[in-house]
């Protein structure tokens, strides 16, 4: 378990494994760490659902640490923010965007579907969501990067390497700097953008403070993007391995909401989300102690056949297809809609604009290292220029 993932291969070996453990172990307590690992469909979804959050899933103090009472009052205010007449209104902006990337790379024959598009889409979309204008962009992107380096390991969770949280300390310092001066712009004088809707929302007299607001917009930073971005390029690497997939979609669009569905369970961008128990847990015949953490593998239990039939296959007509990849219960993926909204527009449009496009596999695809995100690094293509 101590080894991070670099190649397709590793992926499947850990696939492999996540099938045995399913089999032999599904509550396994690590002795290394004494953290315990749930695999099975049944325990992943219980464990998300009921278990206590850990408060600091190395991001920040962000909702994802909270508990309810305190999550309840919080995702009330900031769901404001994300109605479906909003991810409505983007979706044009979206296709813009998307038509800007592709017509850089369209006339070279090939491109870098992770670096040219897949990345800056969503990041572009989330600065513009949040208000953050056109020339800072760049800025934005800069920290985006910066926390995107912090995978941090099994290791590294329970012994946080100094020269690593100085790193991050800076990057988190520069936003907040950068935040709170547009926080003071936008008090004075709101725009229709996120950070004025989010300091105008209040729900019982409720209103978010402006560390809050903060603190969110840092959270958006690194929830909304490196996992869109491996969504939408793990869709293009799934279709390229199953060409009868890429031609069944290409003749019947259709079929498309449900792929990406069948990508997020068989790819699923977040690997294993991390919970605490408050008091001593029995899960399937095992005895769980107190404040011990608990892993929660989603890319496994979306593999668990015992809740999709014939699950190591690649099947785009699955259904019912009640897959974790956005997790379950409270915390459920806030930013799902968004994500499957910047997916579905973004794939047709690769798929006409980059004929017979096809995954270049002179050397095997390197991946993000770390244990919670399965992303590719780079995904180099070839297509027909005309
Ligand atoms: C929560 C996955 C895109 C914002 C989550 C959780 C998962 C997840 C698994 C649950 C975490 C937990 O239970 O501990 C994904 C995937 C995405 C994606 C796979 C893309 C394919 C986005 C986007 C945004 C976003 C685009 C926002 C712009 C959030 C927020 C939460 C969250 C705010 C916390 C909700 C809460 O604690 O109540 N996401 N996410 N996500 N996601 Fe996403």
């Amino acid at each position: 378990m101590g080894h991070t993932l670099s190649t397709l291969d590793d992926v499947q070996e850990r696939y492999a494994w996540f099938e045995q453990m399913r089999a032999t172990q599904p509550v396994w307590l690590d002795e290394q760490s004494g953290a315990f690992h749930v695999f099975r469909y049944v325990e992943v979804e219980r464990v998300i659902t009921d278990f206590s959050s850990f408060p600091s899933q190395g991001v920040c103090n962000s909702i994802l640490g909270m508990d309810p009472p305190q999550h309840r009052s919080y995702r009330n205010l900031i769901t404001c923010a994300f109605t479906p007449r909003t991810i409505e209104r983007l979706k044009g902006r979206v296709a813009e965007i998307t038509q800007a990337l592709l017509d850089e790379a369209r006339h070279k024959g090939e491109m870098d579907i992770v670096t040219e598009l897949a990345y800056p889409l969503p990041v572009t979309v989330i600065a513009e969501l949040l208000g953050v204008s056109p020339t800072d962009q760049p800025l934005f992107k800069r920290w985006a990067d910066g926390l995107l380096g912090q995978q941090l390991s099994d290791a590294r969770l329970f012994q946080p390497d100094e020269q690593e949280i100085q790193r991050l300390g800076q990057v988190h310092a520069q936003m907040q700097d950068y935040f709170i001066a547009l926080l003071e712009e936008r008090t004075h004088a709101p725009l229709d953008d996120l950070i004025s809707v989010l300091l105008r929302a209040s729900t019982d007299g409720k209103r978010l403070s402006g560390e809050e607001v903060i603190e969110f917009c840092k959270l958006l930073l690194v929830a909304g993007h490196v996992t869109t971005t491996d969504l939408l390029s793990q869709a293009i690497r799934c279709f390229d391995e199953h060409p009868d997939v890429l031609e069944q979609v290409r003749k019947q669009p259709e079929l498309l909401p449900g792929a990406v569905e069948e990508v997020l369970r068989f790819a699923s961008p977040f690997w294993r989300l991390t919970r605490m128990t408050r008091t001593e847990v029995r899960l399937a015949g095992t005895t769980i102690p107190a404040g011990t953490l608990v892993f929660a593998w989603l890319a496994s239990a979306n593999r668990d056949a015992e809740v999709f039939p014939d699950s190591e296959r690649f099947d785009i007509t699955r259904s019912p297809n009640r897959h974790l990849a956005f997790g379950r219960g409270i915390h459920f993926c806030l930013g799902a809609p968004l994500a499957r909204m910047e997916t579905m527009v973004a794939l047709p449009m690769i798929l006409q604009q980059l004929p017979n496009v096809r995954v270049i596999r002179e050397k095997p695809l390197e991946l993000f290292e770390g244990e919670f995100v399965f992303g590719l690094k780079h995904l180099p293509v070839q297509f027909d220029t005309e």
